[in-house]
């Protein structure tokens, strides 16, 4: 576990997340002044091998190592934003994993539009946008035991209360915020809870359902369905149309020869505007 002090401002307390809750799904909240990663320290919090059913979140006021996809640079300054991580045992394939930056995202999105007004498109798989900006992303990532994943870390960052001149010069034309958007500050906690009371019952679904409720409450979200894009998954890039979304959460690309092909990870590089 990382080093970490209990919470420091007002509008980020445990006390406050409980009590935004519906259920008692929620095993434990986390609230730290300061963290390097919430999602390294999800990934070291010690689950007992039987332990039952329910999730972990750990929160943080500010990030000093905040991490993006990609290995990117996650910024996390104090008092304003949300960096949070979901912490569960899902017990589900490897091969839907996709799903879990989906749930991540579909959660957010929700709990975005109840708390703030602000409705959210999905730059697959992972970007949470506004008019072509930044708002939020989703870093899930996941431990496999026995063909099953045994942890899963759901990190969801979102700028909230963020000004213009909180974020570096180099993202700040990318980036946007809740308060940028709409002129008001929001309770980090109160998103937090909706964020979690949203993530529960779409969890449940796909544990018990499966993908296929998750993939139909995307496809009016996802910004490049129907598009053309360019997609860069680590080989030679790839050119084609989004036909759809498969119900383990890849991408259905055709390409120019007309041959389709389904992509689970990677980064919609163009055009700007998807
Ligand atoms: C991305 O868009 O590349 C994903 C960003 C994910 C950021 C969140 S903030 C909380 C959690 N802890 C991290 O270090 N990263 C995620």
């Amino acid at each position: 576990m990382e080093e970490g002090h209990p919470a420091p401002s007002p509008d980020l307390s445990p006390e406050e997340i409980w009590q935004g809750l519906k259920s008692r799904f929620w095993k434990e909240i986390i609230c730290y002044k300061s963290v390097g990663s919430t999602n390294t320290a999800g990934l070291a919090l010690p689950l007992a091998d039987d332990e039952e059913e329910s999730g972990r979140v750990i929160a943080a006021d500010s990030q000093e190592k905040g991490r993006g996809r990609f290995d990117r640079r996650w910024i996390s300054p104090p008092g304003v934003n949300i960096h949070l991580s979901i912490v569960l045992r899902p017990e589900i394939p490897p091969g839907n994993a996709p799903l879990l930056t989906m749930l991540g995202a579909l959660a957010s999105a929700a709990a975005i539009k109840k708390e703030t007004g602000i409705a959210v498109s999905v730059k697959w798989p992972n970007d949470l946008v506004v008019s072509g900006k930044k708002l939020g992303g989703i870093l899930a990532e996941a431990r496999t035991v026995n063909g099953l994943i045994s942890r899963a870390v759901i990190g969801i960052g979102i700028n909230l209360n963020a000004r213009f001149e909180d974020f570096p010069p180099e993202i700040s034309e990318k980036a946007t915020s809740a308060l940028i958007l709409t002129g008001s500050t929001f309770s980090r906690s109160a998103v937090i809870a909706s964020i979690m009371n949203e993530f529960e019952t779409r969890y449940k679904k796909l544990k018990y359902i499966g993908g296929f409720p998750l993939v139909r409450e995307m496809r009016p979200l996802l910004s490049s369905l129907g598009r053309e894009v360019v997609i860069s998954d680590g080989g030679p890039e790839i050119s084609g149309f989004v036909e759809d979304i498969t119900d383990d959460g890849r991408l259905i690309i055709c390409l120019p020869s007309g041959a389709r092909k389904k992509i689970g990870s990677g980064e919609i590089i163009g055009p700007d505007d998807v």
